[in-house]
């Protein structure tokens, strides 16, 4: 399979008929403006909620509807348009296209090319939340994921019918992330057809993008002992690091997870580690090795007690216990200045109070790794334990500035980024 960057790609965007389809003007133009060339055809529904002509300007390219028409038929067959792109888009994909297409239909433009591609198709399903969730509209998205079908989102949150759940169309920079992903892993379907691309957090470990990579991820906090019941610890709850483990192993990886303690289940399809201090974490990270990549979300204790009394220190009896501190290994710079099994891309973490940005570029100096994503911890609550994550991801030319997300989204921009990164290393 031959990876595509975005700024060469040649995407053929099916436009179905929802009231996301707004937002699939805002796709055309994100994606032009990554120098992507984008091909149009709507269906007949999709020209109820914005007009062809719209699509036309803003893709520079005429806009195809119809079948049987013979002035466009003669400029371009619709067999000939199916293959010219690199990959085929659908977006919105309501739950009418998504069932015509688990059904193999070919009663429109749209679903004709569909059919007669020879490359992967990408959707982003969009549609009401009852919708989403009937089990017609479930077996067909099974049925389409087993066929090598891609997903990005639905993501959850308020719908235009005033009602909240999963069936929210993702947002465009979601689903240019997710086209540069799939492009990065290779489009053409060839023996591979219904193994399954799988998507970040759709589960299919040993195929996807990061199939046969070996990921190693570290999660929650340490906890370095005072004595036999007490310890120094931190507020890292482990959920964004575990995220990434999900996300990883949604995309294929064999994923090794070493994790402080945290309250939270571990992750399925990952073999994990459950450490104390840092350095368990250390030794248990040094073991996994040889590994693809190291992502170091852990909070890891900057400091240990030197003098931990191997007995519970008593109240009172020799007035206030002195801890002294002795500085932990740094895991992080460790492994990114290994001499020897470094892995390909390290990325680690920076939770940051102020000039977040300044901080982690910094950061990526003084570590070696090859990512941070940094984000604030300046309200004390918005990272720590929480269910969202509002990060910026920095490498040595710049930042991608995320918007506030889900850390499940999070992770997924992450991974979507660590395929593209070792793609780059290959
Ligand atoms: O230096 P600071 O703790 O802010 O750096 C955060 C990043 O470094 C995180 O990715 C964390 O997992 C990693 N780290 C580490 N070992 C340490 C301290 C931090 O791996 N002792």
């Amino acid at each position: 399979m031959k990876a595509v960057p975005l700024s060469a790609s040649r995407i053929l965007l099916i436009i179905s008929g929802g009231i996301a389809a707004y937002k699939s003007l805002e796709l055309i133009r994100r994606l032009r403006e990554r120098d992507a060339t984008v091909r149009v055809v709507m269906t007949a529904a999709a020209q109820q909620f914005i007009t062809p002509l719209s699509a036309a300007t803003l893709s520079g390219q005429a806009t195809r509807d119809e079948l049987f028409s013979l002035t466009d038929e003669a400029t371009i067959g619709h067999i000939e348009l199916s293959r010219a792109a690199d990959l085929v888009v659908v977006a919105p994909a309501t739950a009418n296209i998504l069932a015509r297409m688990a059904g193999g239909l070919a009663d429109d433009m749209g679903t004709t090319l569909l059919l007669a591609t020879d490359k992967r198709t990408l959707v982003a399903p969009a549609m009401n939340v009852g919708m989403w969730l009937h089990p017609a509209t479930q077996r067909n998205v099974d049925r389409l994921k087993a066929d090598g079908v891609l997903f990005v989102g639905p993501e959850s949150g308020p719908m235009a019918c005033g009602e909240f759940g999963p069936g929210r169309m993702a947002e465009p920079p979601e689903i240019v992330a997710a086209i540069e992903q799939a492009l990065a892993a290779g489009t053409a379907l060839d023996d591979s057809r219904g193994a399954g691309l799988a998507a970040p957090g759709l589960e299919a470990a040993g195929v996807g993008p990061l199939a046969g990579r070996h990921v190693l991820v570290t999660s929650g906090p340490t906890y370095e002992p005072i004595d036999p019941v007490r310890f120094l610890g931190n507020r890292s709850s482990g959920r964004q690091g575990h995220a990434i483990v999900r996300a990883a192993v949604g995309a294929g990886a064999r994923v090794t997870l070493v994790t402080g303690p945290v309250g939270l289940a571990d992750p399925p399809g990952a073999e994990v580690v459950h450490v104390g201090s840092a350095q368990e974490m250390r030794e248990a990270v040094e073991a996994a090795l040889p590994a693809d990549a190291f992502i170091a979300a852990a909070a890891v204790a900057d400091w240990r007690v030197e003098n931990v009394a191997s007995q519970k220190i008593k109240k009172g009896e020799r007035g206030f216990p002195t801890l002294r501190l002795v500085e932990n290994p740094d895991i992080l710079a460790e492994i990114s200045n290994k001499a020897t099994l470094r892995p390909a891309v390290v990325i680690g973490f920076a939770a940051e109070t102020e000039n977040v940005a300044a901080n982690a570029k910094a950061k990526l100096r003084r570590k070696g790794c090859d990512l941070i994503v940094a984000n604030s911890v300046a309200d004390g609550a918005s990272a720590f334990g929480g269910d969202t994550n509002q990060v910026e991801i920095i490498d040595a030319n710049g930042a991608e500035s995320l918007p506030p997300m889900s850390k499940a989204d999070v992770a997924d921009a992450i991974v979507r980024r660590l395929v593209i990164e070792l793609s780059k290393r290959q």
